[in-house]
């Protein structure tokens, strides 16, 4: 079907932070598959738990025990605090699972009409749910009607979901730690740590889409770890497979009671093949200094950017946590539509929304790398 316009190239061989393409030419991926091979391309732990699970058993169904899934979800669940997990095939999945949830959460306190204040801008999934989630009208164009549950609000805006306080029908409020698809928007330092508050006192849910964010993207393996926070829920996915479909619903306390059986499922969610890799991932976290690399690197991109491209008229700002890299940029001084085809022509791999560039770099890049992105950019935007 036509919902992709794929641009003229196709890889066929990946390693560490470099893609082949067919023609044998080499390109810095500063992308990661939109923030999913956060481990880089064909990471040799990962590669071996899959090699090593194919020629045991791929699939049973969830009628059954699946070992792998059982370990997965004990590891994840004391990582994150949380009590329970549900796993999906994507991010979006997760998201539905986690509204499925506020609306049992709803059932539970009587509410028959149940709102969940989501963000403007924010990006949950193309699911009927997640779309109307999503803030986006570009997003939920051609597919009204939508489900009407959703209030969207500011982001990084704590008045906006305080007003709602004494509106008795809001069961939850749903944020992305970080907004991705929006460009990068950093809220404040304190964000989550009021939204959490707000959510408290008022007997909401906080729903954490940490799709996009978490699995060491800002230098934590979750991302609201930075302010020692624990949401009701948190959903995972993109980077908790290194390339391989799987996402993840967990819960804390009564948001994890509320699903019984027969209430949700899942043909693949946590086979024995996915949660084999996502085993693998956990791994590398937690024996390596991946996530050490992720805070230098970040501020050895800080710098370099600072003093290859600070002072470039078509940069307005760098907005970065960990590696999580979002370039606003002057529309009336460069032509933004172009940067993509651009960086490709020059072998870099960057996505653009607005007048930003979203870079999502493997978490495993070497100072050689980021100066060579560096150069990159410098060549892509002019010095
Ligand atoms: C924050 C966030 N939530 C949800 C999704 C949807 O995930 P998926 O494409 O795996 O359904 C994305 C994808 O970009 C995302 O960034």
């Amino acid at each position: 079907m036509s919902n992709y316009s794929p641009l003229e190239v196709t890889f066929i061989k990946g390693d560490g932070c470099w893609l082949t393409d067919s023609a044998g030419d080499k390109y810095l991926d500063a992308l990661s598959g939109i923030g999913v091979v956060n481990l880089g391309h064909c990471h040799p732990t990962i590669t071996k738990n899959l090699v090593d699970q194919s020629q045991k058993l791929l699939h049973t169904s969830n009628v059954y025990r699946i070992e792998n899934q059982e370990i997965l979800a004990k590891k994840i669940c004391n990582l994150a605090n949380m009590d329970k997990v549900f796993f999906s095939n994507s991010g979006a999945e997760a998201n539905e699972v986690a509204i499925k949830i506020a609306r049992l959460y709803a059932r539970s306190k009587d509410i028959e009409n149940p709102i969940i204040l989501t963000a403007i801008q924010s990006f949950h999934g193309r699911t009927m749910a997640t779309l109307s989630a999503t803030g986006q009208n570009k997003i939920q164009a051609g597919f009204s009607p939508l489900m009407s549950e959703f209030i969207h609000v500011n982001y990084d805006d704590i008045n906006a979901v305080n007003q709602y306080k004494n509106n008795q029908d809001i069961v939850a409020v749903m944020v992305e730690p970080i907004q991705g698809e929006a460009g990068v928007i950093i809220p404040k330092n304190d964000y989550l740590d009021k939204l959490h508050k707000t959510c408290k006192e008022n007997g909401w849910l906080l729903i954490l889409d940490g799709v996009q964010t978490c699995m060491g993207r800002t230098g934590k393996l979750f991302a609201h770890e930075h302010n020692e926070i624990t949401p009701d829920i948190l959903c995972l996915a993109k980077g908790l497979g290194n390339g391989v479909p799987i996402g993840a619903c967990l819960a804390k306390g009564i948001a994890s009671e509320l699903l019984t059986p027969r209430t949700h499922g899942s043909t693949f969610g946590g086979n024995p093949l996915v949660t084999a890799a996502a085993l693998g991932v956990l791994d590398v976290f937690q024996n390596t200094e991946v996530l050490n690399n992720v805070n230098k690197m970040s501020e050895y991109f800080k710098s370099e950017f600072e003093s290859k491209l600070g002072k470039n008229k078509a940069v307005k700002e760098l907005r970065i946590k960990g590696l999580m890299i979002g370039i606003g940029l002057d529309g009336n001084k460069i032509d933004c539509s172009q940067l993509v085809k651009n960086a490709l022509k020059d072998k870099l791999l960057i996505n653009v929304t607005g007048n930003s560039i979203r870079m999502l770099p493997p978490l495993i890049i070497s100072k050689e790398e980021i100066d060579i992105l560096i150069s990159k950019l410098v060549t892509l935007i002019g010095s």
